[in-house]
């Protein structure tokens, strides 16, 4: 069990926190297999009305982790339990949050677009760099984020890989607000627990009918990963991977 993610509850919510400091939570197999379990958890356990995820100061998520990029690109497929994790956060029929403070990169960002309501502090950007490193978008944005905020902010985005500061994600409609660093859990947390105050059953068809079905979203993720899996072989995208790794050594 790893201890890169933490879970928690607070009241009605159940916490998932990313808690790997050092690599400015680097999103490793074990993590994604840690937040499914919390999320089906989470799903079963009718005392928990929201799922929460946040991650440390300064760093929600600097994405998945690069190292274990370039082990799936030597072994042709991505691991299974990332894409379990993005068919996971799809199908959650429980509202969640996020918390966003800092480092926001890849999923880092596009698990926020699952989120009903996402809070971020002033210093934090949004930003995917799918196509720098040779990738495409994942997680189902290519189909969440046009909807959300429009073509042309997601072509920024996601094409162009355009770092959006916090008032610019709020201006897009990407997060719900932009809070101070010191606020952040507060604000949250208070966005859960007023979540957790509604009629469960009325919230639950309320969401669903904003959400819409969800077939097509996980087939949305799942031909993302055909084909970010073939990209993760091509040459520019080893490349992109390589050069991260060797940064630190080359000093
Ligand atoms: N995968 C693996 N390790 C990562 C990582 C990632 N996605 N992001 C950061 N790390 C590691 C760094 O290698 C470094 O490890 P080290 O101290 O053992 O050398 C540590 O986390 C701290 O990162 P560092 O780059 O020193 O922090 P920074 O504040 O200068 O920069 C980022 C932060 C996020 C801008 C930078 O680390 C980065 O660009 N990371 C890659 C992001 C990315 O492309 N993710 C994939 C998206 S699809």
């Amino acid at each position: 069990m790893t201890q890169d993610i933490i879970v928690e509850r607070r009241g009605a919510a159940q916490l998932i926190r990313m808690n790997r400091p050092d690599k400015k939570n680097a999103l490793t197999r074990a993590m994604y297999g840690a937040m499914i379990e919390a999320l089906d958890a989470g799903e079963t356990d009718p005392d928990v009305r929201v799922h929460v995820f946040l991650g440390v100061p300064g760093a929600f998520s600097a994405g998945n982790d690069i190292g274990d990029f370039l082990a799936y690109a030597q072994g042709g497929a991505l691991g299974p339990e990332l894409v379990a994790f993005l068919v996971r956060l799809a199908t959650a029929e429980k509202p969640m949050v996020s918390g966003v403070d800092g480092i926001a990169v890849g999923i880092g960002t596009t698990l926020n677009l699952h989120c009903d309501l996402t809070f971020a502090t002033r210093r934090t950007v949004f930003r995917t760099p799918f196509v720098d490193l040779g990738l495409v978008p994942e997680a189902g944005s290519s189909l969440l984020a046009p909807g959300i905020i429009g073509r042309q902010q997601a072509f920024a985005l996601l094409g162009l890989g355009h770092g959006f500061s916090a008032d610019r994600a709020k201006t897009a409609g990407l997060i719900y607000d932009v809070v101070d660093e010191d606020d952040l859990e507060r604000a949250v947390f208070a966005a859960a627990d007023e979540i957790a105050a509604k009629p469960p059953q009325a919230l639950k068809i309320a969401r669903e009918l904003m959400r819409g079905p969800r077939e097509a979203l996980v087939a949305r993720i799942h031909e993302e990963v055909r084909h970010f899996g073939e990209q993760l072989r091509s040459a520019e995208a080893r490349a992109a991977f390589q050069a991260f790794m060797n940064r630190k050594r080359a000093g």
